[in-house]
């Protein structure tokens, strides 16, 4: 409570994180007793009928982060930077929904007549959807609450909706969630599945309310980085599916393209030109994004040592994992990087939590410091322990067989227990690494060392 208004919170310092609450008209009483409920009648597990119908939206890259499609009756938050294609995901999907089951778009954003111009630009003019620009919460109920209500309903965005019942503008918290609660309990009443847009600030919340996480049944984050096509779906919150999945896709003129096979998108650009070429610091992670295998290049630049604190910068990963690799690296590997500028970069804009890029990280940093390339044709993966141990990662098998489908020839992999070695992919040549010192033996060697003529570092001249 603050009798005036604040711009810092006192408790911990975080500006603007202070929302106004307006005062209920009488304080809240205890129940105290039964009178006046009802009784709960509750049911038995087996007499509840089959699983909520599921409706595929025809983006398969989104049913797949759904959880196998949309939920009668369910909420579903869609949140993201401005601009980042929410708006351009949800006209493809009930366009494409539009053939099946009826559709309402409704925008608090932008004009019917700019939505019909994007969908002509998306290629969907003659699409069954119906549009509506309107941002007040009274008209929606008004519209929706009925026995015909369409199966699917857009609200882009909750911050230009309101309810009439509260002063504050559009977008602050307080209307955000007396909107969305209201939109909800009418997606519950009427089984209409409802996609919510959320806009993102900057500093990665859903517009201040958290609290709308909690009022919805999956909350997606729509990502990328402005510099590159790519857009990652990704399931934060799912009650009806894995939240560990990812959809894939690429920003075009046309709208969202779908990208069945990450893969080949994010090694598309590897530096130097692509394939063929080896460069110090340079590596392929051969990651997993839910049940998907995902390869990336993971890049490390090591610079020169300095005196005061080094620079050390991540982009795509975790600054504490890359400060754990750093230290294991310095007392267990002896490599002399603790005074040294770093930077880690995941090619593409792909944000790796996975603790099996470890390993792929450490070659990376080790490659850039030794100035020794990692062949182009390996993929590394393994996580690292304090005490300098690589261990094995889920899905070994799966890793694999994606690196040998985009033609890579080697792995450097954790040692495996031996009765798991036998059905390992015969396309592979699989370098074992039990500790970090097994992998500066393996770089210092030459065996995924490429071709002698090559230059370690950047590759200015050929030799003669
Ligand atoms: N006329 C256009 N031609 C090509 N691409 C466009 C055009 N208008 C918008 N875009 C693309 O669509 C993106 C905006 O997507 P949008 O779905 O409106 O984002 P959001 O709803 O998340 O704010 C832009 O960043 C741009 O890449
Ligand atoms: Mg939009």
């Amino acid at each position: 409570m603050a009798p005036r208004w604040a711009g810092r919170c006192d408790a911990c310092g975080a500006w603007n994180s202070i929302v106004e609450e307006p005062e209920e008209a009488a304080p809240p009483r205890a129940i105290g007793t039964a009178a006046g409920g009802r009784r709960i009648a509750p049911v038995g597990l087996d007499e509840i009928g089959p699983d909520a119908p599921r409706r595929t939206t025809g983006i398969a890259e989104l049913d797949r982060v759904l959880g196998g499609g949309l939920v009668a009756g369910s909420a579903v938050l869609v949140g993201g930077d401005p601009g980042i294609g929410k708006s351009t995901l949800l006209l493809q999907a009930v366009c494409a929904l539009g053939q099946e089951a009826p559709c309402l778009y409704i925008s608090g954003e932008e004009a019917v007549e700019q939505i019909r111009m994007r969908a002509a630009r998306l290629g969907l003019s003659g699409s069954a959807v119906e549009l509506a620009a309107a941002a007040d919460v009274r008209d929606i109920l008004a519209t929706l609450d009925r026995a015909d209500a369409p199966a699917v309903v857009v609200i882009d965005s909750i911050q230009t909706m309101f309810v009439d019942t509260l002063d504050s503008a559009p977008g602050t918290v307080a209307q955000v969630r007396a909107s969305a609660g209201e939109l909800v309990r009418l997606a519950k009443r009427r089984g209409l599945a409802l996609l919510l847009v959320g806009h993102v600030t900057k500093d990665g919340m859903i517009a201040g309310p958290r609290v709308l996480e909690h009022m919805v049944d999956v909350v997606l984050y729509f990502e990328g980085d402005r510099g590159h096509h790519f857009r990652i779906l990704r399931a934060v919150k799912n009650r009806y599916g894995a939240t560990d999945e990812i959809g894939v896709f690429e920003m075009t003129g046309q709208g969202l393209r779908q990208v069945p096979n990450p893969s080949e998108l994010f090694l598309a650009n590897r530096s130097a030109g692509g394939r063929g070429e080896d460069v110090a610091g340079s590596v392929v992670f051969a990651g997993l994004e839910g049940t998907r295998p995902v390869l990336v290049e993971v890049q490390a630049l090591v610079g020169a040592t300095a005196p005061g604190s080094p620079r050390r910068a991540v982009v795509g990963w975790d600054a504490n994992r890359l400060a754990m690799v750093l230290a294991v690296l310095v007392a267990r590997g002896g490599i002399a990087v603790g005074g040294s500028d770093i930077f880690l970069n995941v090619a593409g804009g792909l944000k790796v939590s996975e603790p099996a890029a470890d390993l792929a990280a450490a070659a990376a940093i080790v490659s850039s410091k030794l100035g020794v390339p990692v062949a182009h044709d390996a993929v590394v993966f393994g996580e690292i322990g304090l005490s300098g141990e690589v261990r094995p990662v889920p899905q070994t098998e799966l890793r694999l067989k994606e690196a040998a489908k985009l033609g890579f020839a080697r792995a450097i992999a954790p040692r495996r227990k031996r009765d798991g070695a036998a059905g390992l992919n015969p396309a592979l040549q699989i370098s074992d690494i039990a500790s970090v010192e097994d992998l500066l033996s393996l770089l210092e060697s030459s065996d995924v060392r490429p071709r002698a003529s090559h230059r370690p570092g950047r590759n200015t001249a050929a030799l003669p």
